[in-house]
């Protein structure tokens, strides 16, 4: 191809000495001036200037080339075309109708809850759980992974830890035994130090086989509408993120999907890196998605009209039903120029009939394994440009094409049935995505924070929910603001995945007993139970026991236990030592006499008080 290649740059006016070059290199070459992106290769040196840098920049066209389901020239075939849809203005709910979707409201704890935990709680070995965990968290601001933030500061547990203890606790309690698959996508920024916080903690337990992490890459931007690539100087790229939907494309592009179906995993739980109640939620969401034979079950939560939440929505017409997030800004709209001229109203209870999105979703594998062969794992992409004026002929900075992993079911056709289950927010919605400053600005508006302290907050709410299912007498303590952030001071509780993943089993562990204040109980084991536990004022007891260890509980507890203390100015300083995951939220725990007992072998104990 050397001299027909030369031709064909000379032609195109790109006349530099190109001999360099190995075919495939050529060839790409070939395919992107085709394609127009001719400017890529506009100016370059001579052979022997700079080729370090040229050869960086073949690579990473090579590697973008490489990882995209129809390689480059199909990203600038996608981008043409949904830029074209764009400029048109495309209304993408034309000749639809919103509806309330097909919902099970699980926001109490009745028997109905417990029979879908109960069917779910049976098919632990069925399921296969997926973090995405890609996002750099710019809203939060924590200088570190997000996966490595402490999700309750007592013992300091890490999200990454908390969510391998979850999956510990499933593999335990099933039959097989067999090791729950745990997929985890990270990006350039955030997979070294997941891979670091893995390895430096043994993988939290984990087997290494059940480990399997798929990382996204960026995408490039586009110029103009002809999808010409951005170039931020001669041999870069601009690369910006396409999205959490990656995933989907990693789980077909890596066949990891396709091999969990083939080892008899049926269901994928996709949670976030920051919500640390997703684990509440599963086995009843199993049993309702088994129950209800749903392809793509959407966890969500009841939804305030105007509330900043994707909304989930049927959408019906033209022989065509889906159910779908609308994002809240175009729900409006939507409902205005359909349904309901006043907008998105409240029921008698507040709530929209659009429930908001969790983005916790638990998918149905074999239906999956077809949309992704069918799709190549691109879902829904869509693009978003800033245009200069209202001919909507150039952008003011260069776009991307991007994509929503919550967007899968504008793939699905009637045969593929999408519900909706709604759970209380405390139990299945809290993630720490905003800095102290923005949470408390949210609280004052009148909305959810969604920062590090509420998320602590409703971590210990959802073990009181536990204890107090189980018949414990639970009172709570007030609500405090901390640096305009609110925090109920107690009773902060931990039971821990060991201990209890299901209501049921949480009622089996525990008899009578009461918790009040700011007292603190934290159960880490599979054999511990309660009998008539009293703790009160700001008193503590944690319980830690093995594989084995069968521990008899009892009796009032009393000591000087955990105390909040706010940080100082100079403590949440940039210059102070205290960790950042204290810093985000303002306050610390200090121990000033909690009752510890661990056993770390088999046997059986009493602890009384
Ligand atoms: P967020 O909305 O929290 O976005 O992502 P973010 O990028 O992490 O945070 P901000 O917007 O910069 O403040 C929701 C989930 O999707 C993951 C995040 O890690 C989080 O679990 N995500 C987001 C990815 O895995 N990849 C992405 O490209 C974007």
């Amino acid at each position: 191809m050397g001299h027909a290649f030369l031709e064909k740059m000379e032609l195109v006016g790109l006349s530099t000495n190109w001999n360099n070059l190995t075919d495939e290199r050529r060839e790409l070459i070939t395919t992107l001036v085709e394609n127009g992106q001719t400017h890529l290769f506009a100016g370059w040196d001579e052979p022997g200037t700079n080729d370090d840098a040229k050869f960086a920049f073949l690579e990473s066209l090579e590697k973008i080339d490489g990882g995209y389901p129809g390689g480059l020239v199909g990203y600038i075939e996608n981008a043409r075309k949904l830029l074209a849809e764009s400029a048109l203005g495309a209304n993408p709910f034309e000749g639809l109708t919103p509806e309330k979707p097909e919902t099970v409201d699980l926001t109490t704890f009745t028997a109905e809850f417990e029979r879908y935990e109960a069917i779910g709680a049976k098919r632990f070995d069925k399921v296969g759980v997926v973090l995405v965990a890609g996002g750099l968290g710019e809203r939060l601001g924590y200088n570190g992974i997000k996966l490595d933030i402490a999700v309750e500061t007592l013992e300091s547990t890490s999200y990454l830890k908390h969510y391998a203890e979850n999956l510990l606790a499933m593999q335990a309690r099933s039959e097989s035994k067999r090791p729950v698959p745990f997929v985890i996508m990270v990006s350039k920024d955030t997979g070294p130090k997941t891979l670091e916080s893995l390895e430096a903690n043994d993988y939290f337990g984990l087997d290494r086989g059940q480990v399997h992490i798929l990382q996204q890459e960026l995408v490039p931007a586009i110029a103009d509408n002809d999808g010409a690539l951005a170039l931020e100087a001669k041999y870069a790229l601009i690369l910006k993120p396409h999205g959490h939907g990656d995933i989907h494309m990693l789980l077909h592009t890596s066949g990891v999907a396709a091999k969990l179906a083939g080892e008899g995993i049926e269901h994928l739980l996709f949670i976030q890196d920051t919500n640390g109640p997703s684990f509440n939620t599963l086995p009843a969401a199993v049993g309702v998605s088994v129950e209800n034979g749903y392809d793509f079950n959407s966890l969500a939560i009841n939804r305030v009209p105007g509330e900043a939440v994707g909304a989930l929505a049927k959408l019906v017409g033209e022989g065509k039903e889906f159910t779908l997030n609308v994002e809240y800004n175009q729900l409006d709209p939507l409902l205005r120029a359909t349904i309901s001229p006043e907008g998105d109203l409240a029921n008698e209870q507040g709530y929209s009939m659009f429930p908001g999105n969790c983005n916790t979703l638990l998918i149905k594998l074999d239906t999956y394994v077809e949309i992704l062969a069918a799709s190549h794992g691109i879902i829904a992409e869509f693009v978003n440009p800033k245009y200069t004026d209202e001919t909507k002929s150039a952008f003011k900075k260069p776009t991307r094409l991007e994509t929503m992993m919550q967007d899968l079911p504008k793939l699905f056709g009637a045969s593929e049935k999408v519900g909706v289950t709604i759970f209380d927010r405390f139990w299945s919605f809290s993630p720490n995505k905003n800095n102290i400053t923005d949470a408390a600005a949210k609280h004052a508006a009148g909305g959810p924070c969604d920062a590090s302290a509420t998320a602590e907050n409703d971590f210990y709410a959802a073990g009181r929910a536990r204890l107090e299912v189980a018949g414990m007498k639970v009172e709570t303590a007030a609500e405090e603001l901390i640096l305009g952030v609110p925090f109920t001071l107690g009773p902060k509780v931990i039971p821990r995945p060991s201990f209890a993943l299901t209501l049921a089993e949480g009622r089996g562990k525990v008899s009578g007993g009461s918790i009040s204040g700011e007292a603190t109980l934290i159960l880490d084991g599979a054999d511990i139970t309660l009998e008539n536990v009293e703790l009160s004022g700001k008193s503590a007891l944690i319980v830690k026991a093995c594989e084995g260890a069968k521990v008899t509980v009892k009796g009032a507890f009393e000591n000087e236990g955990f105390e909040l203390v706010e940080l100082t100015e100079a403590e949440r300083s940039a210059e102070s030592d205290v960790p950042e995951y204290l810093k985000i939220r303002g306050y610390k725990f200090v121990n000033r006499g909690a009752e510890i007992h661990e056993f770390a072998e088999p046997g059986e104990y009493v602890v009384e008080a």
